[in-house]
């Protein structure tokens, strides 16, 4: 059976789910400020590990919502941001998310969570979501300090979880995570949420599996 790591942070859970409790601080703003706030914590991540500058990610998405507050000329108090970072622990799970792992940990794969983010507030993100179990664990790029996609943290999922890289997969709706994966000898599937988004690999690698939803995957990550 498959040691499988899944993305958080838009494969399990909407960031842009933020656009809800953003309405009451920014009004019509909250969508695109979401969005911005996705965005620039991503591009930080990136940039973070490039520059051997770790900070985790509680600090960067903290530094991220000031960040697109200025940048949208919105005024933020200091209870309205705690306010939106406590929301930011209580993001929504996709409908399919569930269900989806549910039935891979009854096809016999072990499955944890495999991200950016600290591993205290992604225990606590998937446990209200109902997702920690099925998952069984936690595995955080925390511990290698550095950010998807250094190759060091996805070495870091083989390592823990112990398995040849055949069998240890990433499941994520993020391309540039699953080339990530891909490029580092680890098997992928790229949960391909909008089916107008483009494969990006640059000739280096293909996903071994492409689906519209978690649900699809059932059958479809071979055991050994
Ligand atoms: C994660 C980011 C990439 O969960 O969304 O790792």
């Amino acid at each position: 059976m498959a040691f499988i790591g899944f993305d958080v942070y838009g494969t399990l859970v909407d960031p842009l789910g933020m656009e809800g409790p953003l309405r009451a601080h920014v009004g019509e703003l909250a969508l695109r400020f979401a969005t911005t706030w996705r965005q620039h914590q991503l591009d930080s991540c990136f940039r973070r590990a490039l520059m051997r500058r770790y900070a985790n990610f509680d600090v960067v998405t903290r530094d991220a919502l000031h960040f697109t507050a200025r940048m949208l000329g919105v005024t933020l108090s200091g209870a309205a941001e705690d306010e939106l970072l406590s929301a930011y622990l209580e993001l929504p799970a996709f409908p399919d998310a569930r269900a989806g792992l549910v039935a891979l940990e009854a096809d016999g794969h072990a499955l944890v969570a495999f991200s950016n983010g600290v591993e205290a507030s992604l225990r606590k993100l998937l446990s209200q979501a109902r997702l920690l179990p099925p998952l069984a664990g936690v595995v955080s790029v925390d511990d290698v300090r550095s950010y998807k996609p250094d190759p060091a943290v996805y070495l870091h999922l083989l390592t823990r979880g112990g398995a040849p890289a055949d069998d240890t997969w990433l499941v994520s709706a993020n391309a540039w995570d699953v080339l990530g994966a891909k490029s580092a000898g680890l098997r992928a599937a790229w949960v391909r949420r909008q089916s107008q988004t483009p494969w990006e690999g640059w000739g280096i690698a293909e996903p071994d599996l492409v689906v519209a939803s978690l649900g699809e995957l059932i059958s479809r990550i071979p055991g050994s």
